[in-house]
């Protein structure tokens, strides 16, 4: 079996004008079917992360319009920005035929490339799967030079003689010699140059790649396809791209904590609590120090990928110097709401020997929820002590957990920024 000696890079088509898709696309907005906005992202986006998933894939090559090349970069370095595929993406202007876009794309493979993989940004429903099974044979086996996806037919297929007459059936080809071929489709790189060269001084016109090494003679397997890769062609096709507003699931976790002996008049869950007799439990921090409201910012900003709130509210900044914590949260929620994130339930728990908090549990509750925009059955507040034990334990200090859960809509900001 041959080692891999080469690495294993994709040329993504999105270079063509869509054009039995073009009055849908218009109404969206979009120049073309490939750069249409579906789960938060360009369609093309889609082949790219499933693509950049894969192990054995070095890198992309993305081919555009050369109309919509400086828009189509900008809108790659915002997703790259924002999702990081972690691999290397090259941009380059396509040509008039698909076949001169992979032409463009091959040109600015990098040498070390040995497998490349030509795929249709129109298919955006691909597998790792069958990225793997496409790529894999070429890195193993040396008598072949491409590897395609194909499904057997199920309709019956006429070759049809057009006629003044009308189009008449001329024949029947057997159906189980005949296979529907997808993309992704893998080739050796030297290889799929030499058929595009030849391609070109021979002026052959062809719909895939494959079909050049057929006629060059090279051996191409035919794998499994996949049912699911479906290409967007036909307006009734963007039935596929329906989007149901499913938002996702979040969820972020918060914890802080506060020493004792300080200035600031205790406050949990923004309500002031009385301090027993005797004991000094003013606070030791920057802002109000509401160790509750900062454990659940802190919840809510890890919902989002949002960091913390010292990045937010920096200790050395003094706009927040005794700061009010619900201020602060406004800025979380604000924060989270432009994310696309709406909180929908948070677990709270504060950890103190001293003071009390069980009869404060009902205020904290309803001034959360408040904060929140929550009914009051979906903010739950829990008050425990540490028997005695650590820094709690010896009244020195006071800590807070919160657990927080939301639904995330995808929102389409990656077009705003670069448009
Ligand atoms: N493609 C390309 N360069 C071209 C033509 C097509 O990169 N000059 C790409 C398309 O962007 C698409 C894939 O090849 O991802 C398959 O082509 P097709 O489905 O025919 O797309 P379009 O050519 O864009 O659509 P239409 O034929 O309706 O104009
Ligand atoms: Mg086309």
């Amino acid at each position: 079996m041959a080692e891999q000696t080469h690495e294993c890079w994709s040329i993504l088509l999105a270079a063509g004008r869509g054009e039995r898709l073009a009055g849908a696309c218009a109404a969206r907005g979009a120049a073309a079917k490939q750069f249409l906005s579906w789960k938060g992202a360009p369609l093309w986006w889609h082949s790219v992360a499933v693509l950049a998933s894969v192990p054995l894939m070095h890198g992309i090559v993305l081919v555009f319009p050369p109309d919509l090349l400086e828009s189509a970069r900008r809108e790659a370095q915002i997703l790259v920005e924002r999702r990081h595929p972690g691999v290397p993406l090259i941009i380059q202007a396509g040509g008039f035929r698909r076949q001169d876009s992979v032409r463009s794309g091959l040109e600015v493979l990098p040498a070390s490339c040995g497998v490349v993989l030509v795929h249709d940004a129109a298919r955006p429903f691909l597998s790792p799967a069958l990225v793997t099974r496409t790529a894999a044979p070429l890195l193993k086996r040396n008598d072949i030079d491409g590897v395609i996806p194909g499904l057997p037919l199920t309709d019956t297929v006429k070759e049809v003689s057009v006629t003044a007459h009308g189009v008449l059936a001329a024949c029947t080809p057997d159906r189980t010699r005949l296979r529907a071929v997808q993309t992704p489709q893998a080739f050796r790189a030297d290889v799929l140059r030499l058929a595009h060269a030849r391609a070109d001084a021979e002026g052959w016109e062809v719909t895939d790649d494959a079909s050049l090494l057929e006629r060059c003679g090279r051996a191409v397997l035919i794998v499994d396809g996949d049912e699911g890769n479906r290409k967007i062609t036909l307006p009734e096709d963007l039935e596929m791209l329906r989007e149901n507003g499913e938002k996702q699931p979040c969820c972020g976790w918060g914890y802080d904590v506060h020493r004792y002996g300080g200035i600031r008049p205790l406050r949990i869950g923004g309500i002031s609590i009385p301090c027993p007799e005797g004991a000094n439990l003013g606070i030791v921090a920057h802002s109000d120090g509401d160790v509750l409201l900062h454990a659940l910012m802190d919840a809510i900003l890890g919902c989002m990928g949002g960091g913390d709130i010292g990045r937010m509210f920096p200790d050395s900044d003094p706009r927040w110097e005794n700061a009010s914590s619900s201020l602060m949260l406004e800025h979380v929620l604000d924060k989270a709401a432009k994310s696309g994130i709406r909180v929908t339930h948070a677990d709270l728990t504060v950890i103190a020997q001293k003071p009390k908090l069980a009869p404060h549990a009902g205020e904290i509750v309803r001034n959360v929820a408040r904060l929140l925009r929550l009914p009051l059955g979906h903010v739950n507040f829990k008050a425990t002590t540490e028997e005695g034990l650590g820094f709690t334990g010896e009244v020195r200090g006071i800590k807070a957990a919160a657990m927080v859960m939301g639904l995330r809509e995808e929102s389409g900001a990656w077009r705003e920024e670069c448009c």
